[in-house]
């Protein structure tokens, strides 16, 4: 029987761009599939702490296994900003697209423009926390481009590439995506712990 874990995250683009990496081989399952309603907090000043705090919340409430993700843009020039407040950048609202207007905002004359997505997945598999990081480098445009993915998709070229991540399909994020790259270490962990 396939191993099935939690994803502990109601964000439906985290759900659909990891599902395209780890395809059938694990059954990863929604907080809404699970049937679980809540908002997780995420109280902390870092992307670990921030990951380990979801993964456990849902790990005591289910005791089940399962996993969670938190991702943050760090911007040289801003000193790692927006980074573990990249969500709530403009405000508590989450609005993608004044998030994305602050941003560009505070890069006004600014010539370093070099940025990354730092991703944190924090597993708990049978009652132990395993942590797993995948970057992706880049830089931040001055105008938005393309109209798919989330959050600051429209503004952020991963280097080797002339496209921004707004204008890519899932599978062409996924060459270079932060979130692919700790997805997969995730899946060789899994493999070879015995997961299958
Ligand atoms: P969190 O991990 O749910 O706290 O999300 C942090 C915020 O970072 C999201 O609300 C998005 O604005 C942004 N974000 C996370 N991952 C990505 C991504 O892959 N592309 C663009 N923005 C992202």
């Amino acid at each position: 029987m396939r191993t099935t874990l939690i994803f502990a995250t109601n964000n439906q683009h985290k759900v659909d761009e990891m599902r395209s990496v780890i395809g059938n081989e694990f059954n990863i399952i929604t907080l809404r599939e699970a049937g679980i309603d809540i908002d997780i907090p995420e109280p902390h000043d870092s992307l670990e702490k921030n990951a380990s705090e979801k993964s456990s919340v849902i790990h005591q409430l289910t005791k089940q296994n399962c996993f969670s993700e938190d991702t943050g843009l760090e911007v040289i020039a801003l000193n790692g900003e927006p980074g573990v407040m990249s969500a709530r950048y403009a405000g508590k609202t989450k609005d993608f697209q004044k998030n994305i207007d602050k941003l560009l905002a505070n890069l006004v004359g600014k010539d370093d423009r070099h940025a990354q997505f730092r991703t944190l997945i924090s597993l708990i598999l049978d009652n132990k926390e395993y942590l797993f990081e995948g970057i992706c480098e880049g830089k931040i445009i001055t105008d938005q481009k393309g109209n798919k993915g989330f959050g600051y998709d429209p503004v952020f070229i991963p280097n080797g590439s002339n496209k921004t991540f707004a204008e890519m399909t899932i599978e062409e994020k996924n060459v270079f995506s932060h979130r692919r790259k700790a997805t997969e270490q995730l899946i060789q962990f899994l493999k070879e712990n015995g997961t299958h």
